[in-house]
């Protein structure tokens, strides 16, 4: 029996909470036959004309699509071969096509300010100038859609939304969405009210629009979302910026997004005789991913035809975890992307986030006065937490882990996310904190020189060892430090001051911001993955922001300046000294 039929049988089983869709017959990513299906789409990635599949999904169109891909099937139908030559194809593209990143105008935000506040708390000069250049870095990935867009929106790729965006940067010229939490925790420390709120408002049009949060501001990413971080957006502006008006105006949407997680992300599990319900990422969508048309395709090309489309679903629910890729999802015995499941897992930080969404808007309800439904997310918050106890922690290991809902086995091998938990406080037994605590000094992961890996096994994918990533080092650090342990916040600021002088080592060296790094070694941007490294970088100086305001008054620009820092190196000299 095929995984997919088994995987069906199973969905009887547990996916009591929605409509099964996983047939062979799976509907495209968007319907634009240029950006996401279709004939033009399957030529161009499989030429490789491009190094970056990427490129070719975000050139603008010259022309209306219809005719653009009249003009192709000629040039198809005049080819023997039933390829069309390089030449041609180029000379076809270069008529019909524009450049990527022409859909944007450069912007300087109006609400940018020389000296936001948080600078003037953090004491070592290097480190506050360098946060200076970082709140600089604001203007050059500010980007705002031109009006063409708007008026023609089925000649790019571009999805249209209303206000400017800070984008990631390099090869990710649209907003991201999960990214997009760190740059606007960054961006009110910077105190961009304005511009913070507008990518607020943005992701609340998308709600509107779509029903949910695409993983970026692309009709390619249109059917899949990203870790669902909307309301935690608004925690972060509210309390930077309390405007119960702007919360009443939003409040429904934000139930309506956390609405789609629980009709089409919900699993309802059987532990201890129980039922439980709680979320995955799960993306019921076929095809490659237009963006890595030829990687995803050439790796499908051994399988059988439903099988393709299984696996091409299973990566695009990776790509929604924001994971992608990683040995987290791997389900198999080859080792590569093939064995990517993602469907099957039950991901402890997807959980602990609509956790603390869930106490979040319950909260948001009864600033508003709304009893019923603030009484309506307390219940949900009070069955998350019973779920998250019984299905992800696991007493022996003392810690929260991933499930499988089709072998019921936990992942044990160590992630960043396994105590995203804490971050959340998704726990109702506070004596778990202090065994979470010692799961993580005992393992290995603490040992490396410039923060948490984000495993320990060495894949060669981006999310996997040696490979550090700044949202994961943001939600371990404040989730240690909100703990009521001295143990706990020494742990949290140590990971602070190896991530802040890891950024800032490379920053010295290349003058750059990566999108992360390599945990080991002198301060190296990360590798591996689909696309080479990429800089800007919206997460990464959003962390960094947050780790400064912090920590301000005690992290160094030097980790070895560390007041009694010399203690270790020095002692045993003057003990040999003296003692001669
Ligand atoms: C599901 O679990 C069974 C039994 O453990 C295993 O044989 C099968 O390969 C698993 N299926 C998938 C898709 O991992
Ligand atoms: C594509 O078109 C079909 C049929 O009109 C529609 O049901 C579906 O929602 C569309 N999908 C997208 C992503 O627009
Ligand atoms: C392909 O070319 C042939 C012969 O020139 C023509 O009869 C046919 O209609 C063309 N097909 C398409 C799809 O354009
Ligand atoms: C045509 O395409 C090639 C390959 O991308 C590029 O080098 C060249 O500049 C393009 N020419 C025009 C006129 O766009
Ligand atoms: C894909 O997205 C479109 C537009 O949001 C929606 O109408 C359609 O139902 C989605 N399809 C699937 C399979 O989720
Ligand atoms: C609060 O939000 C309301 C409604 O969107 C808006 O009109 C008002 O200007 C906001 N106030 C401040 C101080 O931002
Ligand atoms: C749990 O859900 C399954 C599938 O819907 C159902 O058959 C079973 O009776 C439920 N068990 C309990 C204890 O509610
Ligand atoms: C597909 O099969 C061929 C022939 O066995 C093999 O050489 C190739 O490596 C396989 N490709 C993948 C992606 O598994
Ligand atoms: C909620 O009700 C209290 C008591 O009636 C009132 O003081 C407060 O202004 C109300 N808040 C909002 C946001 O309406």
């Amino acid at each position: 029996m095929d995984w997919t039929r088994r995987l069906l049988s199973f969905s009887v089983v547990f996916c009591v909470l929605q409509k099964i869709t996983h047939t062979v017959d799976l509907p495209p990513p968007c319907n634009s036959t240029i950006y996401c299906t279709g004939e033009i789409l399957h030529h161009v990635q499989l030429a490789k004309i491009f190094s970056d599949d990427k490129h070719f999904v975000d050139m603008g169109l010259l022309d209306n699509p219809d005719k653009i891909r009249t003009t192709f099937l000629d040039l198809l139908n005049s080819s023997t071969s039933g390829i069309v030559d390089q030449k041609k194809l180029i000379q076809f593209l270069n008529t019909s096509f524009t450049q990527p990143g022409k859909e944007f105008e450069e912007w300087d935000p109006l609400d940018w300010h020389k000296n936001p506040n948080f600078l003037s708390h953090i004491t070592d000069p290097e480190l506050r100038s360098w946060a200076a250049d970082l709140n600089d870095l604001w203007k050059s990935l500010g980007r705002k859609i031109s009006g063409k867009v708007k008026d023609l929106p089925d000649r790019h790729s571009q999805i249209y939304v209303p206000n400017p965006v800070v984008v990631p940067g390099g090869r990710f010229r649209e907003f991201y969405y999960w990214d997009s939490y760190w740059v606007i925790n960054g961006l009110l420390l910077s105190e961009m009210y304005d511009t913070a709120r507008g990518m607020i408002e943005n992701f609340l049009y998308m709600v509107d629009s779509y029903g949910f949060i695409p993983n970026g501001g692309r009709v390619y990413y249109l059917n899949r979302s990203q870790p669902p971080f909307l309301t935690l957006m608004m925690e972060s502006y509210m309390a930077h910026h309390h405007n119960v008006t702007f919360l009443r105006e939003s409040i429904n949407l934000m139930a309506k997004e956390y609405d789609f997680w629980m009709t089409k992300r919900s699993v309802s599990v059987q532990q201890y005789g129980k039922n439980y319900t709680l979320n995955r990422y799960y993306v019921p969508v076929g095809g490659p991913r237009p963006e890595s048309y030829s990687k995803d395709y050439e790796l499908a090309v051994n399988l059988t035809a439903g099988a393709k489309q299984s696996f091409y679903s299973e990566l695009k629910a990776a790509a929604e975890s924001g994971w992608d890729f990683s040995s987290r999802w791997f389900y198999g015995s080859t080792n590569t992307l093939l064995d990517t499941k993602t469907s099957l897992v039950i991901p402890v930080d997807l959980n602990a986030i609509l956790c603390r969404v869930e106490r979040t808007m319950a909260k948001f309800y009864t600033d508003l006065n709304m009893t019923n439904e603030a009484s309506k997310f307390s219940t949900a918050l009070e069955h998350r937490l019973e779920a998250v106890q019984a299905v992800l922690w696991d007493e022996s290991l003392g810690v929260w882990l991933d499930y499988n809902i089709n072998d019921t086995s936990r992942n044990q091998n160590f992630y960043p996310s396994n105590l995203a938990p804490l971050w959340a406080s998704c726990y109702k037994n506070p004596a778990i904190v202090e065994k979470a605590v010692s799961y993580l000094e005992i393992s290995k992961a603490l040992s490396y020189q410039n923060g948490l890996p984000t495993s320990l096994k060495e894949t060669g994918q981006q999310w996997d060892f040696p490979n550090g990533w700044p949202p994961l080092q943001h939600m371990v650090i404040e989730g240690l430090e909100k703990t009521e342990y001295k143990k706990a916040k020494e742990i949290a600021f140590s990971l602070a001051q190896k991530w802040v002088t890891v950024n800032f080592d490379a920053y010295k060296k290349y003058n750059a911001m990566y999108e992360k790094y390599n945990v080991e070694g002198d301060g190296k941007p990360g590798g591996g993955g689909e696309y080479e490294v990429q800089l800007g970088f919206g997460w990464s100086n959003g962390v960094i922001m947050q780790l400064l305001d912090l920590y301000g008054s005690r992290l160094t620009s030097s980790a070895i300046s560390t007041p009694f820092s010399w203690i270790p190196f020095t002692l045993p000299l003057l003990i040999i000294t003296f003692w001669v």
